[in-house]
């Protein structure tokens, strides 16, 4: 079991993870998830979590101490050592490979911000990794933190049936996956490809890494360069490309 605890101003949101296989690893208990919600952690009436920054400028700042409260909160509660995650534009850029080796990890506590962000102390004081889910910025840490556990979910043993198996998946051998077609054999005048059905299992696994590499290099030439390629997928990239 993984345990997610979040910190978030609006645990209903996360209700769109009870759909699919997020859904079926939750009643599985797979992985279970936990809210702490820094406004039942404040200590005005009016239940405020934000204040105007420091040195002026437009929007708020979620403010210290309800953070801090329900992060200790989460962590106390966490049965295994949790890694305190927050989700920030400003973060590492998640990766397959990232995912993959957090995959290991038991408990996380996740951190989604709202309106310009969080004091700058908190991270300084209980964050121990920031991530990004890309280069633009969204207006809170929910949808973030949802792509996280989506993405480390469905590398969890059991998750995933033999069926469905993410070992083929982009990026998990530095290359975007190969072309997938499922019946009819022709639509609209274009056709499987034919290797497909031959049955011939190798020719079937040269034409899928061929295709793998091809559509690396035209849609992710990134990637292409920083994999080191072996002798026969060079052959097979050259033959792509002419
Ligand atoms: C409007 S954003 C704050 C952006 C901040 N003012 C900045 O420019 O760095 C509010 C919250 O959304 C979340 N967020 C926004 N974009 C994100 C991204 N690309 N990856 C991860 N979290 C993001 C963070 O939790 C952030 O605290």
């Amino acid at each position: 079991m993984v345990a997610f605890h979040l910190i978030t101003l609006f645990p209903e949101m996360f209700s769109a993870l009870s759909s699919g296989i997020t859904g079926r690893a939750l009643t599985q208990k797979l992985i279970s998830l936990d809210f702490y919600n820094p406004r039942d952690f404040t200590k005005n009436k009016q239940k405020r979590v934000d204040d105007a920054p420091y040195g002026g400028g437009p929007g708020m700042v979620m403010q210290y101490q309800p953070l801090h409260d329900a992060i200790s909160q989460a962590k106390a509660a966490a049965t295994q050592n949790p890694l305190v995650i927050y989700l920030s534009p400003q973060g590492k850029p998640l990766t397959q490979e990232i995912i993959r080796t957090l995959s290991q990890q038991k408990s996380f506590v996740l951190i989604a911000g709202r309106y310009e962000g969080i004091d700058e102390r908190v991270i300084q004081k209980t964050v121990e990794a920031e991530y990004s889910i890309g280069d633009y910025v969204l207006s809170g840490g929910e949808l973030p933190a949802m792509v996280f556990i989506d993405a480390i979910t469905r590398l969890l043993p059991g998750v995933l049936g033999d069926e469905t198996s993410s070992a083929h998946d982009s990026f998990e051998n530095g290359l975007l996956e190969y072309p997938q077609y499922t019946r009819p054999e022709t639509i609209d005048g274009m056709r499987v490809p034919a290797v497909l059905q031959s049955g011939d299992h190798a020719a079937i696994q040269r034409y899928r890494l061929q295709q793998s590499l091809g559509r690396t290099w035209q849609k992710r030439p990134d990637l292409i360069k920083k994999r080191v390629l072996s002798e026969e997928e060079q052959l097979l990239l050259k033959m792509y490309i002419e």
